[in-house]
């Protein structure tokens, strides 16, 4: 069974598709860091991330994989390296180029063969798996969404101020929303939530119940 859960940045799609996953006993594949560890291996190789040239042409050297619970690029740990405010830039960016996503898309395609599994990112129910059993589509509040992770990033002891983290997000959300390939959309049998007034354990017992439904 696939289910997929799409939406905008900072909507809690990762803490939910986690948490969602634990309670039904499903895999989980956070296709956002796959872009980010795309974004990565461009920036380590001192490639600008908007060049569709240079990053079609850095492809090849560039192996993304997604073992349960970690994300390896060319082999090494990068699953704390990837969330660095640059790869986030830069992700949104390389998602944009053509080859990029079909050499993702064909990743996400064959991890999620055969498995029981919850897909989160932007077009996972509109593209990536159309025929998914079950899609969800988060949205929230722009400046709710600014909050929960300028919260979530103080936590860590990172201090960014909310005005910040709404225009990173309004920026990404909006390159996502109009590109070519792909783009941010609900499907039109996705069910769209709104989160804004939801706690996630609220938004996850939706979801566990919509789902539970269809087994
Ligand atoms: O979800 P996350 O913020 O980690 O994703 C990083 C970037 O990857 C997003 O800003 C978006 O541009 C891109 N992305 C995408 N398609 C997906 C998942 C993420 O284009 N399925």
């Amino acid at each position: 069974m696939i289910v997929t859960i799409d939406g905008p940045s900072g909507v809690g799609k990762s803490t939910v598709t986690k948490e969602l996953a634990a309670r039904l006993g499903f895999e989980y594949l956070n296709t956002g860091a796959m872009y980010r560890a795309v974004a990565l291996a461009v920036l380590r190789l001192g490639i600008r991330p908007s060049d569709e040239t240079a990053v079609t042409a850095a492809l090849p050297s560039v192996r993304v994989e997604v073992p349960p619970g970690c994300i390896l690029l060319n082999g090494e740990n990068v699953t704390t390296a990837i969330r660095a405010p640059e790869v986030s830039r830069g992700a949104s960016e390389v998602a944009v180029h053509r080859a990029v996503r079909l050499m993702l898309v064909a990743a996400q395609r064959a991890a999620a063969t055969g498995h029981d599994m919850i897909c989160d990112g932007r077009d996972q129910g509109s593209f990536v798996f159309p025929t998914a059993d079950c899609k969800f589509f988060l949205v929230a509040d722009a400046r709710v969404r600014a909050e929960r992770r300028a919260a979530e990033l103080a936590a860590k002891g990172d201090m960014v101020s909310v005005e910040d983290v709404m225009r990173d997000q309004e920026e990404r959300d909006r390159r996502d929303a109009l590109r070519e390939l792909a783009p941010m959309a609900p499907a039109s049998d996705a069910m769209v939530l709104d989160t804004t007034r939801l706690t996630t354990n609220e938004v996850i017992n939706r979801l566990e119940n919509v789902v539970r439904d269809l087994r």
